[in-house]
């Protein structure tokens, strides 16, 4: 169990949830979150989006019954947490670009925040349908930031100029961001979205097909080479 700080309306339908105590947990990796006793069923997983010494903070997309009951909450209400859970985004040097896509940027801002000190060149492209939200956020790691809204953010990104691409969002556009990459010397690394129940690989709901058969997100991912998952 542990107190909320804050949750807080950041944009339409998105909300910062942000949480006492000092975790553990790398860059793309998420946690399974329970605001309630018994119903929902389910705890919802949700990525790390940024955490420091006294706290983590996570970003969610009202979507449904569970994370409609997660806005109620209130500062000082209790919460319960489990993880960090999954294989996040791998530590490289180099240059990089970050690409986030709506909600898909939730884990991408605590990525930057550690590549930023590690690596050669780190560009942050985020896209967004109506309105962009925590941009500023985001200025503060990247050398170059480039935002799109209501337009695709891949026609920004030339992805030969980097080693990496780290990318979180809609299927479509990571889809694309691994197309553009083929057959030049990049390399992509996807996170993907899927229902969970377990959260540790134990009932098969999260099951994403892959170039090497079938696979438990939660387990095995969310994050894995854009290859191996669109190919
Ligand atoms: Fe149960 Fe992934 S959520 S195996």
């Amino acid at each position: 169990m542990a107190k909320i700080l804050e949750n807080i309306k950041v944009s339409d339908k998105i909300y910062k949830l942000v949480i006492e105590g000092k975790f553990h947990g790398e860059m793309g990796q998420f946690f399974m979150i329970r605001g309630w006793d018994d119903y929902p069923l389910l705890s919802r997983p949700l990525s790390i989006h940024d955490k420091n010494n006294e706290s983590i903070t996570f970003l969610y997309r009202v979507e449904g019954f569970g994370t409609n009951k997660l806005t109620q909450l209130r500062k000082g209400d209790n919460i319960k947490l489990e993880g960090p859970y999954g294989n996040g985004y791998p530590t490289v040097k180099g240059r990089i670009a970050i690409v986030g896509g709506g909600i898909g940027i939730a884990p991408l801002l605590y990525t930057a925040k550690n590549l930023k000190n590690t690596v050669k060149e780190l560009d942050i492209y985020l896209g967004f349908t109506e309105k962009e939200y925590l941009t500023d956020e985001f200025g503060k790691y990247g050398n170059n930031l480039y935002v799109s809204v209501g337009d695709f953010i891949t026609g920004k990104l030339e992805v030969d100029k980097y080693d990496y691409v780290f990318t979180c969002g809609p299927e479509i556009m990571m889809r694309k961001i691994v197309e553009m990459a083929k057959g030049k010397n990049v390399k992509t690394y996807v996170s993907i979205e899927k229902h969970m129940a377990c959260g540790v690989g134990a009932c098969l709901v999260c099951s994403c097909k892959t170039k090497n058969g079938m696979s438990r997100v939660c387990k095995d991912g969310p994050v894995y080479l854009g290859e191996d998952v669109f190919y």
